[in-house]
């Protein structure tokens, strides 16, 4: 492992040219217009297994964007198998004007490189690209059976991945799954996620009168659809954040004694905090500090709101529509289909006579706990501590991903969350960056884990 661990330092300068070039294909999977580069991303990335070694890597259709399927079965029947999960799309970059320097033309600033994709999820997933490399080119092959399943479709919801994944169970079949996804606490201060929300997103549509009206032939005597609408979301929440959706928390699982003194022990500084997330100060409910309510604690937000007139100047109009898209972050064991429904007969409930509302469910995915104790984290304990110098911590993240759960159902593995980001990537917003020690540390960590892996298998 010693030489496996020189390869990778050695080459580290190729390996980051590899990344800035993964980073320029815009695999945007929202965007239908983007189709080509999805495409474009998979190949890339396919093409990127095969040259690392994999004796398999194929781009395989699913009912939406492909996934990129790729395998390396050396270490034989005995050994224990690791199904690497990632995903090649990214979100948009919107707003353009607030990047430093285009999105998908990877920039080095100092220790970052910044780019769409750079942290969430490019950089991460290309870390267990690189590490069987240098274990192909020192030891031959790793020392455990790889599988890699890498998705296109993570940003937008993953449509079109749980029928994938439930149509070839015996192709996924593994001991564990590793996923790259999330952040560490600090550069030199690891940690190991063991817990993530769940999401439900809905879109509202309220309409009133069947055309846009003159405000002051119509106003005061036909209700505003905007109007009602904000009235009917004021609704959802109280100022300190609590839901009001009835039955919202019925299912919610509370944080044991141990947990919650668990959480106090983690270094958390607020004013580092509240300046990382440009806020003023905190806000939320009052009974749980900051780290539970970001992580451990369900919530629900307005992410866009539009309707009526915003272009310059004043035009004086009753609209017709008013529109908004509402997410809720879950926590185990709230059911996000369940919570989807309870927020639609709620919304449909609290609407008068005077508008109609249409709700449509967008997405949603479980939330999941991850077993701590099992040899798989043990090995992920020991190559953080070897690599960082440093324990690492536990904690739970407010981030989601859905596939946790979906594999603990359909494959019934358990998950490592085994990330290398940093709280302040700037995921979703602009110039997310990846700070490029932590790339390099992520290579040399999952050589370790694998090593370790193989040794406890
Ligand atoms: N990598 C993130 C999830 C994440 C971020 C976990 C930070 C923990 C800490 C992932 O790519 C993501 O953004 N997921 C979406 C999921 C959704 C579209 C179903 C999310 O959390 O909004
Ligand atoms: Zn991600």
């Amino acid at each position: 492992m010693i030489d496996t661990l020189a390869y990778a330092r050695q080459n580290q300068e190729r390996f980051l040219e590899e990344l800035r070039e993964f980073l320029r294909i815009p695999s945007i999977s929202t965007q239908p217009e983007r189709e080509a580069d999805i495409q474009a991303a998979a190949v890339w990335l396919r093409d990127r297994f095969l040259a690392a070694g994999f004796t398999r890597a194929d781009v395989m259709p699913t009912g939406g964007h492909p996934v990129v399927y790729a395998e390396w079965m050396a270490a034989g029947p005995n050994a224990p198998t690791v199904l690497v999960y990632g995903h090649y799309d990214v979100q948009p970059p919107d707003p353009l004007d607030e990047w430093d320097s285009p999105p998908f033309e990877p920039t080095v600033k100092g220790d970052s490189l910044v780019a769409r994709g750079a942290s969430d999820d490019k950089g991460q997933l290309y870390i267990h690209v690189k590490a069987a490399e240098a274990f192909r080119h020192t030891a031959g092959a790793p020392p455990v059976n790889l599988k890699c399943l890498i998705e296109g479709e993570e940003e937008s919801g993953s449509p079109s991945f749980a029928p994938f994944v439930r149509a070839h169970r015996d192709l996924l079949a593994a001991d564990v799954a590793l996923i790259s996804d999330t952040h560490i606490l600090a550069e030199h201060l690891p940690s190991i996620v063991y817990a993530l929300r769940g999401l439900a997103y809905l879109e509202v549509t309220v309409t009133g009168p069947s055309y846009d009206l003159h405000s002051g032939i119509y106003g005061g005597a036909v209700n505003n659809p905007i109007n009602e609408l904000c009235r009917m979301i004021s609704r959802l929440q109280a100022p300190d954040g609590h839901v009001l959706i009835p039955g919202f928390y019925d299912c919610v699982r509370d944080l044991s004694p141990e947990e919650r003194q668990d959480s106090a022990k983690i270094p958390f500084d607020r004013e580092a905090w509240l300046e990382e997330a440009g806020a003023a100060t905190d806000w939320g409910e009052p009974d749980y500090t900051i780290v539970e309510r970001a992580s451990a604690r369900p919530t629900l937000d307005v992410n866009g709101i539009w309707g009526g007139y915003i272009e310059p100047g004043a035009k004086t109009v009753l609209p017709s529509q008013a529109h908004a898209k509402i997410s809720m972050r879950l926590v185990p064991d709230q059911d996000h289909k369940e919570i989807s429904r309870l927020v639609a007969d709620y919304l449909q409930s609290i609407a008068p006579p005077s508008v109609s509302v249409k709700i449509k469910v967008l997405h949603g995915g479980e939330g999941a706990i991850v077993d701590r104790e099992s040899a798989a984290m043990r090995a992920a304990f020991k190559a953080y501590s070897e690599t960082f110098g440093v324990d690492p911590v536990f904690v739970r993240e407010g981030g989601s991903i859905p596939v946790v759960a979906m594999f603990q159902r359909e494959l019934g593995i358990e998950a490592v969350l085994m990330g290398f980001g940093l709280p302040d990537d700037r995921l979703h917003s602009p110039n997310e960056k990846l700070h490029i020690p932590n790339f390099h540390r992520g290579i040399e960590t999952v050589i370790r884990f694998l090593a370790a892996f193989g040794e406890l298998g």
